[in-house]
């Protein structure tokens, strides 16, 4: 293996994972190299320490990060050779990642590859153009490759019920001083030149609401941030869907956040982007009547509704220098 390819293969693996979805685009996540081998930390300076008491977003947002520097491995022409939490005394490292054997990724890898940076939350309702069935049983199957199951609501009344859900997590959480003050933090202002936190351009002004309503986080904060694109035609809500695992673990959120990642790449690959309403399972009691109530005793990891959006959204990440120690 020429030197050189190897370390251009794992600055793109590096790269590449920036551009993983993470919770208020906290970036949570630090890389180092060591012997030809990418360490994988979270970084519990940008843990949220209201919404996310746990760890357990945070380490979501690592799991998506992974699963992203492993297909840029592939990309690059290398299996990526993974351990999950390889070391119980070392509790922060969440993964290490070396070259494997020097491979051709197919057409499908390729794909995924091609959506890493492309790929945008949507924070409003959809465009009136369904999402093909066929799409969504390929979703659950990218879903299962991780080990997670990824559940379609289709039922008019559970829709509902997530929905309300979602709204009873929203109101109380916008009535709370610390979650408020934290989405505050998160929120990027118009101009602003930080390189992480939510973008005002990464959600509208103005928003049709969909049926059921599905509540957005408010990072505009009363002020007339937003983008100004068109959104009052898009009202549909799309697919619900639901990740869960059967435990509730660290694996189990590295797990999800893989799944989610897999899940979103593969979908945005075939024109189908992802909105994200995590409210409700930042609640305790809200996640448990959840589990029980409407995923059978699974635990529920993230909600999101999926569908077609015409509009181009701003995302911004850390440089890798910041990252990497
Ligand atoms: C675990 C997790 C939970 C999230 N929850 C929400 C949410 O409730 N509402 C939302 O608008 N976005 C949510 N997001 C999306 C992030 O805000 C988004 O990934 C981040 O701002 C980066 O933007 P991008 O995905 O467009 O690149 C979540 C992402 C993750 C990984």
């Amino acid at each position: 293996m020429a030197m050189g390819s190897v370390k251009h293969a794992l600055d793109a693996a590096m790269d590449a994972a920036r551009w993983a979805p993470s919770t208020h685009n906290t970036q949570p996540w630090t890389f180092s190299v060591s012997e030809q081998e990418i360490c994988l930390r979270a970084d519990p300076d940008r843990k949220l320490r209201v919404e996310d008491v746990s760890g357990r977003e945070m380490l979501i947002s690592c799991g998506a990060a992974l699963f992203t520097m492993r297909t840029a491995m592939s990309c690059e022409g290398f299996e990526p050779v993974v351990r999950v939490l390889p070391d119980p005394d070392r509790p922060s490292l969440l993964a290490t990642l070396r070259l494997g054997a020097e491979v051709q990724a197919d057409e499908s890898i390729h794909a995924l590859g091609g959506e890493i940076e492309r790929r945008r939350t949507h924070r409003a309702g959809f465009a009136d153009v369904p999402v093909p069935d066929a799409l969504v049983e390929k979703l659950v199957l990218a879903a299962a490759d991780e080990g997670v199951k990824l559940t379609p609501v289709r039922s008019v009344e559970a829709v509902s019920v997530i929905a309300a859900l979602t709204q009873a997590a929203q109101g109380v959480q916008a009535q709370d001083q610390r979650f408020s003050l934290e989405v505050i933090r998160w929120a990027r202002p118009p101009g602003s030149s930080r390189t992480d936190g939510v973008p005002a351009e990464g959600y509208p002004r103005e928003a049709a609401r969909t049926e059921p309503h599905f509540p957005q986080r408010d990072y505009a904060w009363g002020h007339d941030w937003g983008s100004q694109t068109d959104q009052r035609a898009s009202a549909a809500t799309g697919v619900v869907a639901v990740l869960t695992t059967r435990g509730d673990s660290r694996q189990d959120w590295i797990d999800a956040g893989q799944a989610l990642q897999h899940v979103l790449l593969y979908a945005s690959a075939h024109g189908v982007s992802a909105a994200f309403h995590t409210q409700a399972l930042e609640m305790e009691l809200l996640r448990e009547f959840m589990r029980q109530e409407l995923c059978s005793g699974q635990y529920p990891q993230l909600i999101m509704r999926l569908g077609v959006t015409f509009d181009d959204k701003g995302s911004m990440r850390r440089p890798l220098s910041e990252i990497l120690w």
